[in-house]
């Protein structure tokens, strides 16, 4: 939540770009971690000049248009997801102190804030917003005073605030330089020539720089144009881990589509093809390389936990069918926010599997910690470099999904059971549950799914015009079985979060415990079909309950598989799918949910890439 970027470079009047257009640019592209207010600050001719309006980052663009800056080389900006104190001008970053010459952005929130704010205004402090940043700004502005120097006093300020924080300042009097500290939020480093960045995650600077710096919790830095000095909050000097970063800025754009949501959702073919990729030796066997746990732990883990939040979660949903299938190992799936406070049972004999596409949920990243406290071994499946969960686990498979800035997620999900797949082939294979011919099997029905995924996009227009009949549904249902119930439950959740219509999914054998009560004439059900080819009873079960909800005045949408015919008489509309082994379906029968919800939000004028009240990186617990 919330996006933060930072600028250092070296002046020349005839520079190609000035703080001002990195900063901006840099917004834009991390707005999907926060929309509800912006604002920069850059440094000119010995003072800070600074902007800041509520609403997205476009409000932002317009008042510096109509009261431009300076060209400058140095600058911080934000945009927001309001924690303490409601969206406005005045609760907009950055937070300006000590008499316009500090400046301050965080993403956080500092716990102890009431107590520090109580103490400064003691010290005579006039608090004028209703936010934590404001204090930890006063607090920063006290310590410099009695430094004199910026490091310093963040140094001693972090030792003073609880809570998580990315903090980000300038300051009048040292012009050169940024300071920034992170304590469980999130920030990374841009290396340029001559210039240096920061940004929440890379897709701030992407624009400009492909080499970066993870950098640990606790640490402070110091950012030059041409130097980068990294410390714990004691001065001790700290090192960061280098990487160069996969992403393209073209990855990161609309590329003609109308909507990043749909742009992404045509990315799925090339996100489950990129994930596959590399996982192969030259013998033929899985080898996963990013999996630096010892092979002999591997082999005598008795228990699989995933931990997740929302898609994520219901990815995880998907992959324990295929991993109970294939290791025979118990696994479950627990939303990361949950987990630790039932005091579930994990041991050196557990494997946590912690799914995050920002690789920065709070919640999981708690969870992660927990479970390892425990003795437990953790796995990443993230998408993003340099985020925290994958620092912090014992190893790391990244999903190849591209950035995803649509708030929604989409692509993320498709790689997310592909890479749980590749892992719960990795481990049926290591502990021998399966033969090699078995496992490779698989793997081809698997490298087969990016043409079907990009069979089901090809055929949206009967979606998009179902949607367009639909939009003024009050109320949809999601009925699936097996892998279709995760399923069903992505398919609510994408309806819910951006097009604000009341969705529910179901498991299709509870429908008579309770839910078909909901059935009344007219009322929409999507109803994921197993394919026929499966496990017989499964397919026979589901369709009979297309009957039984039809038969209560339903009106039925049916994801189904080429060549099934059994749905025909029950069905008032049928989507389409190719032919697939039933653990491979929802890698299809979730893109005609996706589009459907995508087509419901445009018809109904909202803005589909940033839903109101969500951010994309939760990072609050
Ligand atoms: C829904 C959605 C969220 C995320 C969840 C976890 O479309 O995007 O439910 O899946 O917040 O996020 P990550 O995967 O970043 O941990």
């Amino acid at each position: 939540m919330c996006g933060i970027v930072g600028y250092v470079g070296r002046f020349s009047e005839n520079r190609e770009y000035f703080a001002e257009d990195v900063v901006l640019e840099g917004l834009r592209r991390l707005e999907y971690r926060g929309y509800d207010s912006a604002g920069l600050a850059v440094y000119f001719d010995g003072q800070l000049q600074w902007r800041k309006k509520a609403g997205k980052v476009a409000e932002l663009e317009a008042e510096i248009a109509a009261r431009p800056l300076p060209n400058s080389v140095l600058g911080i900006g934000h945009t927001r997801w309001a924690t303490h104190g409601g969206p406005s001008d005045i609760n907009s970053h950055p937070h300006v102190v000590a008499g316009g010459k500090l400046a301050v952005v965080h993403n956080g929130i500092i716990e102890n804030f009431a107590e520090l704010k109580s103490s400064m205004q003691d010290k005579g402090y006039h608090f004028v917003s209703d936010t934590d940043t404001e204090v930890a700004a006063a607090v920063l502005a006290d310590l410099f005073e009695q430094t004199g120097e910026l490091t310093l006093a963040m140094r001693k300020a972090c030792q003073l605030f609880d809570g998580a924080f990315t903090l980000l300042a300038i300051h009048a009097d040292q012009p050169d330089q940024i300071v920034a500290a992170r304590r469980d939020s999130p920030l990374v480093i841009g290396l340029g020539e001559g210039e240096n960045f920061l940004g929440s995650d890379v897709s701030g600077f992407i624009d400009y720089t492909k080499k970066a710096v993870e950098m640990d919790n606790d640490h402070i830095v110091t950012v030059t144009a041409d130097e980068v000095v990294i410390t714990d909050y004691d001065g001790n000097p700290q090192e960061g881990k280098r990487f160069d970063i996969e992403w393209d800025a073209a990855a990161a754009e609309k590329g003609g589509f109308a909507s990043f949501m749909e742009k992404e959702i045509h990315d799925q073919p090339a996100a489950v093809r990129d994930t596959l990729m590399g996982r192969v030796d030259e013998k033929g066997n899985l080898a996963i390389d990013e999996l630096r746990i010892e092979e002999s732990l591997l082999k005598s883990i008795d228990k699989i936990i995933v931990i997740a939040c929302g898609t994520a979660a219901y990815a995880g949903h998907v992959a324990r069918y295929a991993i109970e299938h294939w290791c025979r190992i118990p696994t479950e799936v627990e939303l990361a926010h949950e987990f630790r406070y039932r005091d579930p049972i994990v041991n050196e004999k557990t494997l946590v599997v912690a799914l995050s596409q920002s690789g920065e949920t709070m919640d999981t990243l708690m969870a992660v910690r927990h479970a390892r406290q425990q003795g437990a071994k953790v796995i990443a499946i993230c998408n993003t470099q340099g985020a925290s969960i994958p620092r912090e686990a014992d190893a790391a498979l990244y999903t190849h999904a591209g950035p995803e800035i649509a708030v929604a997620s989409t692509k993320a999900f498709l790689a997310q059971i592909t890479a749980t797949y590749v892992l719960g082939l990795y481990l049926a294979q290591l502990r021998g549950n399966m033969f090699a011919d078995e496992v490779e099997a698989i793997l081809d029905d698997l490298r087969a799914m990016p043409e079907k995924v990009q069979t089901v996009i090809d055929g949206k227009e009967t979606v998009t015009s179902l949607a367009k009949s639909m939009q003024d549904a009050t109320s949809v249902l999601f009925l699936g079985r097996h892998v279709g119930f995760p399923v069903a439950l992505e398919g609510a959740l994408k309806l819910k979060e951006i097009a604000y219509l009341h969705a529910e999914g179901f498991a299709a054998g509870e429908l008579k415990h309770g839910p078909i009560a909901l059935v009344e004439e007219g009322q929409p059900v999507f109803v994921i079909v197993p394919s026929p080819r499966g496990r017989d009873s499964l397919h026979a079960k589901v369709v009979s309950n297309i009957q039984e909800v039809r038969a209560r005045g339903a009106i039925t949408i049916v994801i189904a598989e080429e060549g099934d015919e059994a749905v025909e008489a029950y069905a008032n509309h049928i989507i389409r799918i190719p032919q697939a082994p039933t653990l491979m379906q929802p890698l299809l029968a979730t893109v005609p949910l996706q589009i459907f919800a995508c087509k419901v939000a445009e018809a109904k004028g909202y803005d589909v890439d940033q839903p109101r009240n969500l951010a994309k990186s939760v990072t609050v617990e």
